[in-house]
């Protein structure tokens, strides 16, 4: 049941430091720093020279996410629509891993192109949170995320835990195929320890609810952030979207500039998340929306540069670049969350929309 909380979402967003927390139990190795997977002997991904992530929706998102996360570790690596992926038809050999992305592993779209995958004799791989569904089965081998039934039909946890293990897996990738972990990702592995406390933390004081409020009545809602940020603001907008049937939408920072700030104004706030990737560039983005009239709410530590120049600010926990984006996740889904809330909307089964899409 929902407990003490009014909804299942909330419930869910609550309960990431668990779940995230069981996602990574027993995979990273405290003595060697390694990353070890049931199932997967060192050397599993020797031969992989490229990834390809195919997911749908929040999936893809983290799809998207993993993919950045690939690259950095030194891994080709490439996230595509599973409903995509049959007309882009990328090239593939027996050195492609194909990695489907779906929590409940039964998405007609994901398992169509894991088949396609199949059929055109990649490697593949499937992520996901339920161990004997199709895709779990059908694919060459498959890693859960063991985060326990998601509920609401607004994936919350799940894309925490799709987002870690994708970077517990790049890692591992890494140093089977290319022998060696960049250095600069060093404080990536003992600040992934540390996420189910930093999430805790937040949980415990965010400003989330106060900021839907101030904001509810507006004409869309925006959401930039760049590198990791990017599939963040993406996941916010989705997010947002589903369950208060507001506009909104995800931009890369990068892109407000070539066409989307034409649709900015004093009505369209603009939610910019801060991950330490060209933070600079960013929040110049940022402030050309607030000169048009935007307000601007900075998701970033409370020492970040933004939170001055920025109109409000959602705070996250200093962590390593590569996961702070999922701590500004968070406090995203608590505002699209409060928002909805606040309108009346049935958060846990919005109109329209199903947990599991089972059609192409
Ligand atoms: C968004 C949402 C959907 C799913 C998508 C893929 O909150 O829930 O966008 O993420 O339908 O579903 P799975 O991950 O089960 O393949």
């Amino acid at each position: 049941g929902k407990g003490e909380y009014e909804h299942f979402m909330l419930k869910e967003i609550h309960e990431q430091p668990t779940s995230l927390a069981q996602a990574i139990e027993g995979r990273i190795d405290p003595e060697t720093e390694r990353i070890s997977l049931d199932g997967f002997d060192p050397g599993t991904f020797e031969h992989v020279d490229a990834v390809q992530l195919v997911a749908c929706g929040t999936s893809y998102h983290a799809a998207l996410y993993g993919s950045l996360a690939l690259n950095q570790a030194g891994v080709q690596a490439t996230a595509l629509l599973a409903n995509e992926y049959s007309v882009v038809a990328p090239p593939v050999d027996d050195d492609t891993l194909v990695v489907a992305v779906s929590q409940s592993g039964e998405t007609a779209d994901t398992l169509s192109a894991l088949r396609q995958a199949n059929r055109r004799g990649a490697d593949t791989l499937t992520i996901t949170n339920v161990v004997g569904s199709t895709a779990a089965r059908e694919a060459d081998d498959a890693l859960f995320i063991r985060a326990g039934p998601e509920i609401g039909v607004a994936a919350t946890k799940t894309f925490s835990s799709q987002a870690v293990m994708l970077t517990l897996l790049a890692q591992r990738i890494a140093a089977d195929a290319c022998g060696h972990v960049p250095a600069d990702l060093e404080s990536l592995l003992p600040d992934i320890g540390k996420m189910p406390d930093a999430i805790d933390g937040l949980l415990e004081e965010s400003a989330a609810d106060a900021i839907a409020r101030d904001y509810l009545d507006s004409e869309s809602f925006f959401f930039i952030g760049r590198g990791l940020g990017y599939p963040v603001a993406l996941e916010g907008a989705l997010k947002f979207k589903e369950i208060t049937y507001e506009h909104a939408e995800g931009f890369a920072s990068g892109e407000l500039k070539h066409g989307p700030l034409a649709l900015v104004t004093r009505e369209t706030p603009v939610f910019a998340i801060f991950t330490g990737q060209e933070d600079e560039k960013t929040l110049k983005n940022a402030e050309e929306a607030q000169t048009r009239g935007a307000p601007v709410i900075a998701v970033c530590p409370d020492d970040h540069r933004a939170v001055e120049v920025a109109d409000d600010h959602l705070t996250i926990p200093d962590v390593d670049s590569e996961l702070a984006g999922l701590l500004a996740n968070v406090q995203l889904q608590l505002v699209s969350y409060y928002a909805a809330d606040l309108l009346g909307r049935p958060i846990d089964k919005p109109r329209n929309l199903a947990k599991s899409v089972t059609v192409e």
